[in-house]
């Protein structure tokens, strides 16, 4: 989620903000806005660029030595100006600003209106915002009181900066799960997502914990728990400067994005998938859950690595739903004239949701009749727009080119999707449902395991650096995440790498091994699992050079290689968010090796919004 910058102290508000807003504009937003206090509450937000906002409000009373600044990444309503944040409550006393996710607003904004409170946006934001107003007015007691109080109902990830027009002096914040940082000054202090809008002003900084409530006057800063106990700031000294901060201490978007990945994953699965309880809850597929239980057919539509994420859904939704799944590439299933029937559910996956092949593809189909549900990254996109229902990844913005946390977010999801359709199907037995439901809950911490190699996957980048050609080969499951393995090593490190079912190899390309051939096998134990062995065989006889991707105890595939990547087991259907991650590392070390810029690689576009 995306970015928050606030000062109180003696310069000017304004002008610090809006630079802060510019140091976090590398996070990826939809709009802006900004919230100053001098006799009176300001808010000037919209759609759009800081710069353009900055470029609005040219002119304003823009006096102010309180201030709050936000960059929004859309979760809860698309991107607009009454959705931007400050968000003002309802009896306009407070501003705030929020990065994250609060999960029950709805339970909260319908015990709001039934105590009378109107709301201008569609975020949840304003929800958490007038709860807070709400108990205050309610239990007469301090603003601090009434966050600490109101942030013990919220379930959700925050952090919330507020001014109250009544306390010029005082800024309240808090976190769970979404960063803010303080910036200690000279009477003075600043606050921010990251230390890239506080690094300038200074090096002391209090990195402020999950569940801690911070009041903060030019002068003092207080933490306390929800608990309204005392806690001590630690303050520490930046030791990274500005580039190192903006990704996160680590080299490249890219591997800060790989890396995030447990905890995309978890965001994705937060909030809808109840292991305990047995229940998947989207309610943008609700709405059409009979449809898509009735289809005739699925047809997931988009390009490159979100087709890649489709292919493993087309084997997932005919597994447990038993329903007929076609994969089309967007821009071949646009210009052919396809048969479209009426009641054909068309799943467009997508991160960006501007893809314009895709975007054209669903148009089309939905003029003929077919039910278009989007699997989207960006909120309020055009795809998202066009699409009947469906379901957000919430895997944050992605700034590196190449595709990864937004692939295992699509696979969550579409995961998800094809769980609850098969159970409400009854195409799924109870014990396996139950069984995928713990599984899939487990796959975070599985991929955090996975990325612990990394350092063992970065030595097989060196040793094959070098090589012209590669090969990457899987079955089933794993079929896709072959595909997806070497069009991370194309776009990332320009060496042709070609995916290929495991079998079909022997219809043609092994012919291209050799001994100076590195082929790498998507092998972790499934029903194929012996199969791939033989195919990895058939590779070892020709001196192939073999880097297998298996699980703990594979003494068969280990023989046979030249270098094996363990990942941990998990059910067949869910490996693929575990197998892929060594692929992406593996491109990604490649591509460093090789010196070129992984975040932004030659030819290449973050979204193709050309046909
Ligand atoms: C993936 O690494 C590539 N950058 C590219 O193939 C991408 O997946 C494709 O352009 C589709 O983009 P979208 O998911 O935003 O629609
Ligand atoms: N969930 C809030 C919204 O959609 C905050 C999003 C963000 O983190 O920027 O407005």
């Amino acid at each position: 989620m995306c970015g928050i910058v606030a000062y109180i102290g003696p310069r000017e508000a304004y002008p610090v903000i809006l630079k802060g807003l510019k140091r976090l504009e590398y996070r990826g937003y939809d709009s802006a806005g900004v919230a100053l206090l001098n006799s009176g509450l300001k808010v000037y937000k919209k759609k759009g660029k800081v710069a353009d906002l900055e470029e609005s409000i040219v002119g304003k009373d823009l006096h102010a030595n309180i201030g709050i600044g936000h960059t929004r990444w859309a979760t809860h309503g698309e991107p607009n100006d009454r959705n931007a944040h400050p968000h003002l409550s309802n009896g306009g006393r407070l501003a705030m600003i929020h990065n994250g996710i609060i999960e029950n607003y709805a339970a909260l904004k319908q015990e709001l209106l039934k105590n009378g409170y109107h709301f201008q946006s569609d975020t949840d934001t304003e929800v958490l915002l007038n709860f807070i107003e709400y108990i205050q007015v309610n239990n007469n007691c301090s603003l601090e009181e009434a966050v600490r109080i109101a942030l013990k109902r919220v379930v959700g990830a925050y952090v919330i900066v507020l001014i109250d027009q009544e306390n010029p002096d005082t800024l309240i914040a808090a976190r769970k799960g979404s960063p803010l940082v303080i910036g200690i000054g000279k009477n003075e202090h600043f606050l921010a997502s990251d230390a890239s809008p506080i690094i300038e002003y200074t090096k002391e900084v209090v990195y402020v914990n999950d569940y801690e409530v911070a009041i903060i006057k030019p002068d003092e800063l207080i933490l306390k728990n929800l608990g309204n106990e005392r806690q001590t700031p630690y303050i520490t000294k930046l030791d990274m400067e500005l580039a190192a901060i903006e990704k996160g201490g680590y080299d490249h978007f890219m591997l800060k994005e790989i890396f995030e990945q447990p905890q995309t994953i978890y965001d994705c699965l937060r909030g809808r998938l109840d292991a305990d309880l047995g229940t998947i809850t989207m309610s943008g597929i609700e709405k059409y859950k009979e449809q898509i239980m009735n289809a005739n057919r699925i047809v997931m539509v988009a390009c490159g690595t979100s087709w890649h994420a489709g292919l493993v859904a087309e084997y997932i939704f005919e597994e447990l739903c038993r329903i007929n799944v076609e994969v089309e590439y967007a821009s071949e299933f646009r210009y052919r004239n396809p048969v479209i029937n009426k009641g054909d559910v068309i799943i467009a996956i997508s991160q960006s949701g501007e893809t314009a092949d895709t975007l054209v593809a669903i148009e089309n189909a939905k003029k003929q009749g077919a039910i278009i549900l989007g699997v989207v990254n960006v909120v309020g996109s055009s795809i998202s727009r066009v699409s009947d229902a469906g379901a957000y990844t919430h895997a944050g913005p992605e700034i590196g080119v190449a595709s990864t946390k937004a692939f295992t977010a699509q696979l969550a999801v579409l995961t998800m999707i094809a769980l609850k359709i098969a159970h409400d199907r009854g195409s799924i037995d109870k014990e396996r449902y139950h069984r995928l439901l713990h599984e899939l809950n487990d796959v975070p911490d599985k991929v955090k395991a996975t990325l612990e190699q990394h350092e063992h996957i970065k030595a097989i980048a060196e040793k094959y650096k070098d090589s012209t050609d590669s090969l990457f080969l899987g079955r089933g499951y794993n079929f896709p995440v072959a595909l997806e393995g070497a069009l991370k090593l194309k776009e990332i490190s320009y060496i042709h790498a070609e995916g290929y079912p495991a079998a079909e190899m022997k219809h043609g390309p092994i012919a291209l091994v050799d001994e100076k051939l590195p082929v790498v096998f998507v092998a972790t134990r499934d029903s194929y699992h012996e199969k791939v062995v033989s195919n990895m065989q058939e590779i070892r006889a020709r001196k192939g050079r073999i880097i297998s991707v298996i699980n703990e105890g594979d003494e068969q595939s280990t023989a046979l290689s030249n270098d094996v990547i363990v990942v941990p087991e998990a059910d067949e259907i869910l490996a693929p968010m575990i197998s892929v991650i060594p692929l992406q590392l593996l491109s990604y070390y490649v591509g460093v090796a090789r010196g070129f810029d992984v975040d932004k690689p030659r030819n290449l576009a973050k979204s193709v919004t050309v046909e």
